[in-house]
C-alpha cells in the first residue's frame, strides 16, 4: 500500500517523503531548480536501501533543512532559501499514511543528497563529490545516518549550507585537510598556484608542508601544477580578520561567520 504526504514547514520549506522506488532510469542527477523568488527546490534526498528503518532521520532532515534554509537566506543577503526537498525512503520501510508513492525519478542514481553508511575515506564526515572545477556543480552530497541522528549537535545547518555550496555552486572548501587526497588544495592562476580559498579577502597565511615539520613549501611541480602532497595553506589567525566564508569559518574563530558571500558574489559575476 502506498501513500502520500506533503508537509509544509515555516511557510517556506516543503518536505515531501516518498517510499518504494520506481525503476532505475540511469545516470543523470536530478536538477536542483531555482524559482524566480530565489528558492532552491526539487532537491532529491535518497536514503540508501541498506539504512534500517528510522523515522527520526526524517524528522532530523526536516528540522536541519529548515534551519539551513534560514541560514542560507541570511548568508546570501536574503536572495536564496530552500523551497522544497524530496526524501526517498528505502522500500523496506513501513509506509506512513502521509507519504506518497515514489516514481521513476526517485532513484539513488538521481539523488543529490545521499544518506548512507559511512565509507572508508570519510567515516561520518559529510562530504560532497565534486568531480568538476571551481564553479561547476557537484555530483551529490553524502551524510551518514549516524551524523544526522547522533553527531550533528553542533549546528548541522552550517554544514548543510556548506555542502550545498559545494553541490550547487561548485565552491571548494578553503580548508582541504592534508589527509584529503581527492580535493585539489591548490589551483593554477596567473602563473602561480593559489590555495583553494576562492576569493575570500583578508585571509593571511602560508603554505606549509605538514609532512615535513610544517616547513614552508616553496617549490611546486610545474608540470603537474602541484605542491608536495603534504602542503596545505595554513591561515595565520593573528593577522586574519575576514568577513567571510562558511566554507572556511567552521574552524577559524577570527573569521566572522557571515558565510561565503565573497565567493558567492564572485560567482554571480561569472
Ligand atoms: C519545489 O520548488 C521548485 C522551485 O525551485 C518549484 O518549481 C516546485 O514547484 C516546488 N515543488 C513543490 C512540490 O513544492
Amino acid at each position: 500500500m502506498l501513500w502520500e504526504f506533503y508537509t509544509q514547514l515555516s511557510g517556506v520549506l516543503i518536505v515531501s517523503v516518498f517510499c518504494v522506488s520506481g525503476g532505475n532510469i540511469g545516470g543523470t542527477r536530478q536538477e536542483i531548480t531555482l524559482s524566480s523568488e530565489g528558492g532552491y527546490g526539487n532537491i532529491l534526498v535518497t536514503i540508501e536501501d541498506t539504512v534500517p528503518e528510522n523515522l527520526e532521520l526524517i524528522d532530523r532532515l526536516k528540522e536541519y533543512f529548515e534551519e539551513a534554509s534560514t541560514l542560507l537566506f541570511s548568508a546570501t543577503k536574503e536572495q536564496h532559501y530552500f523551497e522544497n526537498i524530496t526524501i526517498k525512503v528505502p522500500a523496506s520501510w513501513t509506509p506512513q499514511p502521509s507519504w506518497q508513492q515514489a516514481t521513476a525519478e526517485h532513484t539513488l542514481e538521481r539523488a543529490r543528497i545521499i544518506i548512507g553508511p559511512p565509507n572508508q575515506a570519510w567515516g561520518d564526515i559529510p562530504y560532497t563529490l565534486q568531480p568538476g572545477l571551481c564553479g561547476q556543480e557537484g555530483d551529490y552530497t553524502h551524510f551518514t545516518p549516524n551524523y544526522l541522528t547522533n553527531l550533528a549537535s553542533v549546528r548541522p545547518e552550517k554544514r548543510i549550507v556548506r555542502e550545498f555550496a559545494h553541490l550547487k555552486w561548485g565552491l571548494f572548501d578553503e580548508d582541504v585537510p592534508s589527509t584529503d587526497t581527492v580535493s585539489p588544495k591548490f589551483y593554477p592562476k596567473d602563473g602561480t598556484l593559489r590555495p583553494t580559498i576562492c576569493v575570500v579577502q583578508n585571509i593571511f597565511g602560508q603554505i606549509i608542508d605538514t609532512s615535513e615539520d610544517n616547513a614552508r613549501c616553496t617549490e611546486y611541480n610545474k608540470k603537474t601544477q602541484e605542491y608536495g602532497s603534504g602542503c596545505v595553506f595554513e591561515p595565520i589567525e593573528e593577522i586574519t580578520s575576514a568577513t567571510a566564508s562558511l566554507m572556511y569559518a567552521e574552524h577559524l574563530t577570527s573569521v566572522r561567520t557571515t558565510f561565503f558571500m565573497c565567493m558567492f558574489e564572485n560567482l554571480l559575476m561569472l
